[in-house]
């Protein structure tokens, strides 16, 4: 199916990767249905989508069975059908063990990694009739670690796991299922981190001096590979992890 006839729904649409995403569909002359928690940043992002294309803002969260059924069901009756799904949505809960709370894990997988099987379990029987893609915003995260991060990396990690079972389980539907690790990307979430180092220029460097192409990601290096994989050009790809991090993990980083 041409890109301008198909509906997406990308979760976290309101900033950084997940604002690239829906603009890259939106460009592609896809609809997009834009969902995210923070009603104010969704509001705004909105303004700036009607410029490009056909657009419906959903406010929910996606650790919430209730307002995922319900943003999935809006979609189909407002934009006619779904045929991509963006799992984006996700926060970074830092912390140490054992002093990490069960309230924090709740949360950091409860946004990352239920999120994304709530959103793939009612999205799919939309795509089953005539297949369709999901892709999933995973992290290098998934393969490598960094201290104080056990939680976070275990939710991506996970992420790879539900591609990986669920490209097995659909793929006979015609659903693809794929999941992209994001290196450094220059997002709102990136600048939270910076802000809690104590010299947050000194870490910039050394974040640069690992990367062989000298620079860190654009949310749009992102949203190309995420449209890539959605796309008839990705037709025989599923089940895979593709890292998209400038080469920063080739080194062990
Ligand atoms: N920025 C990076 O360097 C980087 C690297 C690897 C992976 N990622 C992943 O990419 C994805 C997007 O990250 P980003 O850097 O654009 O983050 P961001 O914080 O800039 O944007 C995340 C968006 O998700 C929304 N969101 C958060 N919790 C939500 C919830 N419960 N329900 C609905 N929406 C919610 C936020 O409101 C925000 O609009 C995340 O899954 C993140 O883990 C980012």
């Amino acid at each position: 199916m041409p890109p301008n006839d198909r509906v997406a729904i990308v979760t976290g649409a309101a900033k950084g990767i997940g604002e690239a995403i829906a603009t890259r569909f939106l460009e592609a002359g896809s609809a997009v249905a834009a969902f995210d928690i923070d009603s104010a940043a969704l509001k705004a992002a909105v303004e700036r989508f009607r410029q490009k294309g056909r657009v419906i803002a959903i406010e929910g969260d996606v650790a919430r069975e209730e307002d995922v059924s319900a943003a999935v069901r809006r979609t189909a009756d407002e934009l006619g059908r779904i045929d991509v799904l963006v799992n984006n949505a996700g926060i970074e809960v830092p912390g140490r063990l054992p002093d990490y709370s069960s309230a924090d894990w709740d949360r950091q997988i409860g946004v990352n990694l239920k999120g994304a099987f709530l959103f793939a379990k009612h999205v799919i029987p939309h795509l089953a009739g005539h297949g369709g893609a999901i892709v999933n915003i995973s992290s290098v995260h998934a393969f490598v670690s960094y201290p104080g991060n056990a939680a976070y990396d275990a939710s991506k990690a996970g992420m790879l796991a539900l591609t990986r079972t669920l490209a097995l389980d659909h793929g006979a539907d015609g659903i693809r299922v794929n999941a992209i690790c994001p290196g450094y990307i220059d997002t709102p979430m990136m600048d939270e981190w910076l802000a809690t180092l104590e010299d947050p220029d000194a870490a910039m460097r050394q974040v640069l001096a690992v990367h062989p192409l000298g620079r860190i990601g654009k949310p749009r290096d992102i949203a190309d590979a995420v449209l890539f994989l959605a796309s008839e050009s990705a037709a025989f790809i599923s089940g895979a992890f593709l890292v998209v991090d400038g080469a920063m993990t080739t080194s062990g980083h």
